[in-house]
């Protein structure tokens, strides 16, 4: 048995998060490692002659591919024979096999990474095979020992720069890999990975458990390094270059070749199959050019290498994509129509829009057309239509979700110099949908985060720009990819959260919630035909009447969209499943056992909504996941004249109580109000949830009517809900979010809407959303006032 090589560990594949330590085996064939020690995160090729160990590594393979590391002492190099337990440590490495292969004489390869430190308890057997019962040795840490941790690294890091000023390199890439890993411990196993120290000195490492006592050992060992080098640069630089460049290259080439032809690599067929799959593909000039030279690369790299399996993942990805395939686009804007309609109910004006959009692009082919954003609450259908587009212009289609995306990275791809580096979404879409004109939706684009690593919007705009977009550059792809085929449709719930120079690039399309009888609609001709198929019931006969989904859409569920209704239907369907197995018989849904299958009511209504009481308003307020209640509450007591506002209000709305406050006193003649109340009475205004943060000026008028409701001792009607920005001369200004503000009023049962005078003009196609409801278009806030305060008990 002999070392060939050493690689070194892959920082960036977190093997410790793969990995837990309760769940390592117990038991593990060891695998001696001569003239090396195998540090946690460390990759080393192995070659194994010894039959017994050979045992030991076919029983891994057949299980988890975890085996023991153990190093050898030193007193036992040189010598040939079988290795028993009495010549190893007793302290190694879980190690995972990464690759195997069998030699044809009987000997075995082994490409291994270190898991986590572990001692020998008791040998299992040493007959057949060498197996060890095993305890693993986590690194204590003390939680409060971090900052000590931290400067001692950054001491180290300093110290290996140093050594790489004076011309010792660590490695290719060493001081930008060390620099990405945070995690101390990782730090620890790279640094002694590549440390140039004998074998019974990396043992002593290996053995120690206190992470700062060995931050102090590698500290030491990289100063005397440093000595070593001074001097050593010295000799250097005043001996002559003998040898001359090409000479040496020569030498080394040869050297490679005999190398590899001894470890019989590379099969000369495995790289001939892959320029057969290579010639058969229609890649871009400079894809074919990356191409080939890759292969050129491959061809030099031992098998086993790192670097090897780095340009394999590569060139596997290269080949991959959909370099020439496209699917042939239905341009028919009757058929895009009947597939809408089919797919979803109602949002007329909505799919007007997309057809006219649909009809611009069939006309103008090329340039910039805006893109399209379908905004509004959760559950509406916007991701849903995205793919009922797909199916209707017969483009395949992929959704890329942006929540929690952050790092420019993920869209532009990683730098291929680690072994866990992956292309960005765009192109791992593209290697996922094999065409190159998909529709790609960007769902939830107002989500996109930014960590600070980089700009993930600029890199988005880049993507949707078609006069950049054919140019595509993915870091790890390395090569440019025409994503100008690509057509994209992006969805948000607020587009108010779309960065700036995005959101000009939007044609937005807002949908809005939908009324109760819409739900009902859509529960009964799209929602419960799809929940009966898929849960496997179309043949049976299972009746979900209509009073029973209004009862669902009433008690169970309070949402602008149909996601929570579409979940219940889902809920109701696998009831029905579950009886017809257990009893054979279905179940006959009614309002009255509706209980029994969903459990209590979620919702009722609020009662205290409904009374009158003095300062409390009903205020609507809009959201990104629809309409809201929104109440405010205001107190007056003893006190000094102060004004105090409570509830996480913003600036703005701070500003509205302002101003309302303002106006109340302004008018307090006419409101009858007593001016003591501004001096010896204290005002209180709290907006509950008081977690939530709220902001807007539309609660103007609400928060003047809880202030003079306060003041003057008047109560307000409960049954009015009311929402319009003030200004100080006591206009009532318009707002927006106007049906989502009207259904929150409605589904909360509420029948008297008070809405700006102004906002009238917004209302068409409303029929069916007023529905049930007297509206109150308000001009001034005399008005409101008259409509909603009660006369004095
Ligand atoms: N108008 C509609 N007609 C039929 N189904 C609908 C309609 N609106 C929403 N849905 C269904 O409701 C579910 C949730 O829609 P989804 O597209 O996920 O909403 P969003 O992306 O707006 O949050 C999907 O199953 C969708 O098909
Ligand atoms: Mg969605």
């Amino acid at each position: 048995m002999r070392i060939l090589q050493v690689v070194r560990g892959d920082p960036m594949e977190d093997i410790k998060n793969i990995y837990a330590i309760d769940e390592m085996p117990h038991i593990l064939p060891v695998i001696p490692t001569i003239d090396v020690v195998v540090f946690p995160h460390m990759v080393v090729p192995l070659l194994v002659l010894d039959e017994k160990i050979i045992k030991g590594i076919n029983a891994a393979l057949e299980g988890d591919k975890k085996i023991l590391l153990l190093a050898t002492k030193p007193q036992s190099a040189g010598y040939q024979g079988p290795i028993g337990i009495q010549d190893l440590y007793t302290t190694g490495t879980i190690g995972h096999i990464m690759r195997a292969m069998t030699l044809p004489d009987n000997g075995i390869k082994i490409l291994a990474q270190g898991i986590m430190r572990a001692s020998v308890q008791e040998i299992v057997s040493s007959n057949e095979m060498l197996s060890v019962n095993i305890t693993p040795l986590p690194f204590d840490m003390m939680p409060d020992s971090t900052a000590e941790i931290d400067i001692k690294i950054r001491n180290i890091i300093g110290l290996t720069e140093k050594i790489n000023a004076l011309g010792k390199n660590f490695g290719p890439d060493f001081q930008m890999i060390i620099s990405q890993i945070n995690d101390p411990e990782r730090i620890v196993d790279f640094l002694l990975s590549h440390l140039n120290i004998t074998i019974d000195q990396s043992q002593t490492l290996l053995e120690k458990a206190s992470i700062i006592s060995l931050l102090d050992d590698i500290t030491e060992m990289l100063q005397a390094e440093i000595e070593v080098s001074k001097v050593q640069e010295k000799v250097r630089v005043n001996a002559r270059e003998s040898i001359n460049k090409s000479q040496r290259e020569y030498y080394l080439r040869e050297q490679l070749k005999a190398i590899q032809k001894e470890l019989g690599e590379e099969s000369e067929s495995d790289i001939e199959d892959l320029k057969e799959k290579i010639a058969k593909i229609n890649f871009s000039d400079e894809a074919s050019q990356e191409i080939k030279r890759q292969v050129r690369r491959l061809e030099k790299t031992s098998a086993d290498s790192l670097e090897a399996v780095v340009i394999r993942n590569h060139l596997e990805w290269l080949l991959a994509l959909p370099w020439d395939v496209l699917t042939t686009e239905n341009r028919d804007l009757l058929h895009a129509k009947k597939v809408l309609d089919e797919d979803h109910f109602g949002l007329n004006d909505v799919k007007e829009r997309i057809l006219d959009y649909l009809s611009v692009r069939v006309l103008k082919t090329e340039g910039k057309t805006p893109i399209l954003c379908l905004a509004g609450p959760p559950g509406v259908g916007k991701t849903s239509l995205g793919r009922s587009i797909a199916r209707s212009l017969n483009r395949n289609f992929f959704r890329i979700a942006l929540g929690g995306m952050h790092d420019e990275s993920e869209i532009r791809g990683h730098r291929r110099t680690y072994v866990g580096a992956l292309p960005g979404r765009l192109i791992q879409a593209m290697r996922k949908v094999q065409s190159l004109n998909p529709l790609i939706i960007i769902d939830e684009l107002d989500k996109l985060g930014n960590s600070g690593r980089g700009d993930p919007a600029s890199a988005l705009l880049e993507v949707l720009d078609p006069e950049q977009n054919n140019q595509f550059y993915d870091n790890y792809l390395g090569v440019h990819f025409d994503l100008s085929k690509v057509m994209f449709i992006t969805t948000a719930n607020d587009v108010n959260n779309i960065p700036g120079p995005l959101r000009d690039r939007l044609d937005i399309i807002q949908l809005s919630g939908y009324t109760r009888e819409e739900k009902t609609e859509i529960a009964h001709r799209y929602l419960i035909p799809k929940a009966v198929q898929s849960s496997g019931l179309d043949t049976h006969n299972i009746i979900i009447p209509e009073p029973v989904i209004n009862q669902v859409i009433h008690a169970y569920t309070r949402e602008a969209g149909v996601r929570e209704l579409e979940r219940m239907v889902h809920k109701l369907c696998s009831k029905f499943a579950r009886s017809l197995i257990e009893t054979q018989k279905g179940v006959d849904f009614s309002v009255d056992n509706l209980v029994a299958h969903l459990g209590p009511q979620r919702f009722t209504l609020d009662q205290y909504i409904f009374t009158n009481k003095i300062g409390v308003t009903n205020g609507l307020a809009w959201t990104a996941c629809g309409g809201e209640i929104l109440q405010v509450e205001a107190v007056l007591m003893k006190g000094t004249g102060k004004f105090m506002l409570t509830g996480q209000l913003g600036e703005v709305m701070k500003e509205s109580a302002q101003a309302a406050m303002t106006y109340a006193r302004a008018h307090m003649d006419f409101f009858g109000i007593d001016s003591k109340s501004f001096t010896e009475f204290d005002l209180h205004i709290h907006l509950p949830a008081g977690a939530i943060p709220k902001d807007g000026p539309s609660a103007g008028v609400t928060l003047l009517t809880s202030i003079l409701s306060a003041l003057t001792g008047r109560a307000i009607n409960g049954r009015f809900a009311m929402t319009g920005e003030l200004n100080l001369q006591g206009n009532v200004l318009p707002i927006g979010g106007l049906k989502e503000k009207i259904l929150a009023a409605k589904q909360h049962g509420l029948d008297h809407v008070i809405l700006p005078k102004q906002n009238q003009k917004d209302m068409v196609n409303m029929e069916e959303v007023v529905k049930g409801i007297e509206i109150l278009w308000a001009d001034n806030a005399r008005e409101v006032l008259d409509w909603v305060l009660l006369p004095k008990a």
